[in-house]
């Protein structure tokens, strides 16, 4: 296995210094953000990148993002950044939100799959920043979970996918936010969403005015994602007495159905195993431990797994649009 470095409760300044010493000369880490695990090297070394797209088994078609540590990174990698681009990035970096920029020639064929675009992000996590920082150059950190599975959002759900395969693993406990980042493009001065998440449209909104949601354009949504080894139904309606008659009935046509419930409605399902997601009025909790309860669900080797949805207000969007993947679109609202 990979060097383990524990940084749960303290950073170590030192080790990080040898962990992005290593990053830069092509080793690869697993490391933590503020959203997800990434698994990251040098974003300007061509062979270290493709390392990643081999360990992830990743279709090259998908482009890969770069972590950077400041706004004049970014301008190493990117070009004819816009005032609009510049008061997004402004506004929201650090922090759960990337920015799709036309690319300088520097950023290798392989980051950005062909493409005249490239993503960049800078993180909030510390551990994640610094790692930048000491580098001193771009990282390629693709969410850390094998390509088409859903990312991982503590060691534990992915250390056994990737111990082997990478030279340092950093431990930051739990991702706070949980979930992927929100994409976000402008296009002819409009901000086009492509991946929703915990920045919202409406703070996105403020800054340039109007947004489309467009999650049709991401290079990677011809592929599968955030698969379980098990078929999934989400369920919603504002009506939750509603919801919880169809999913308990639907729950009669199997053998071992597991039900994902909010904690409002944890006790109204008496016959099957039931995980509480947290409640509907802390999508901050359901975001932050929604992979890691699908995880739990799928090994308990369940013929369905039943998931009660919700609202897509504000954080309500991204974790419904990881849910509508996660069923392959298999949907009922009622
Ligand atoms: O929060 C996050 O963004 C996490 C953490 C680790 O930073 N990273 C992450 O990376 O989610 P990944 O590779 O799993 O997802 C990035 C998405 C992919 O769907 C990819 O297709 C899209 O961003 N993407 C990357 N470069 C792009 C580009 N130049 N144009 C359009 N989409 C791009
Ligand atoms: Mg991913």
């Amino acid at each position: 296995m990979g060097i383990y470095y524990d940084m749960k409760n303290k950073i170590n300044e030192e080790e990080l210094k040898k962990v992005a010493n290593g990053i830069k000369n092509g080793m690869v880490a697993l490391l933590p953000t503020e959203t997800v695990y990434g698994i990251g090297t040098n974003g300007l070394d061509a062979e270290a990148v493709e390392k990643i797209y081999k360990i992830k088994g990743r279709n090259l078609k998908n482009p890969i993002n770069l972590l950077v540590s400041d706004i004049k990174m970014v301008e190493t990698v990117a070009q004819d950044i816009t005032d609009i681009e510049y008061q997004l990035m402004k506004t929201f970096f650090p922090g759960p939100f990337t920015l799709i920029l036309k690319r300088k020639k520097i950023v290798p064929n392989i980051v950005t799959a062909g493409n005249e675009t490239v993503g960049v992000r800078m993180p909030s996590h510390p551990i994640a920043r610094k790692l930048v920082q000491y580098a001193g150059i771009p990282l390629s950190a693709p969410s850390a979970n094998i390509s088409g599975r859903p990312s991982g959002t503590n060691l534990e759900d992915i250390l056994e996918d990737f111990a082997e395969q990478v030279d340092f693993v950093i431990d930051g406990g739990k991702s706070n936010f949980g979930l992927e980042s929100t994409i976000v493009k402008v296009i002819d001065g409009t901000a086009h969403i492509l991946r929703p998440g915990a920045i919202t449209i409406d703070q996105i909104k403020k800054v340039t005015g109007s947004v489309i949601i467009e999650d049709a354009e991401l290079p990677s949504n011809s592929l599968k994602h955030y698969q379980i080894n098990s078929q999934a139904i989400l369920v919603y309606s504002k009506n939750s007495s509603k919801m919880i008659d169809k999913i308990t009935e639907l729950s009669k046509n199997y053998k071992n159905p597991v039900i994902l419930s909010c904690s409002e409605n944890f006790n109204c399902y008496l016959n099957n195993p039931v995980i509480d997601i947290g409640s509907y009025q802390d999508l901050q909790t359901v975001s932050k431990n929604i992979f890691s309860n699908l995880r739990k669900a799928e090994k308990l080797n369940p013929d369905i797994i039943l998931i009660e949805g919700f609202s897509k207000d504000g954080l309500g969007l991204a974790i419904m649009n990881r849910l509508l993947n996660v069923c392959n679109h298999h949907y009922i609202e009622l």
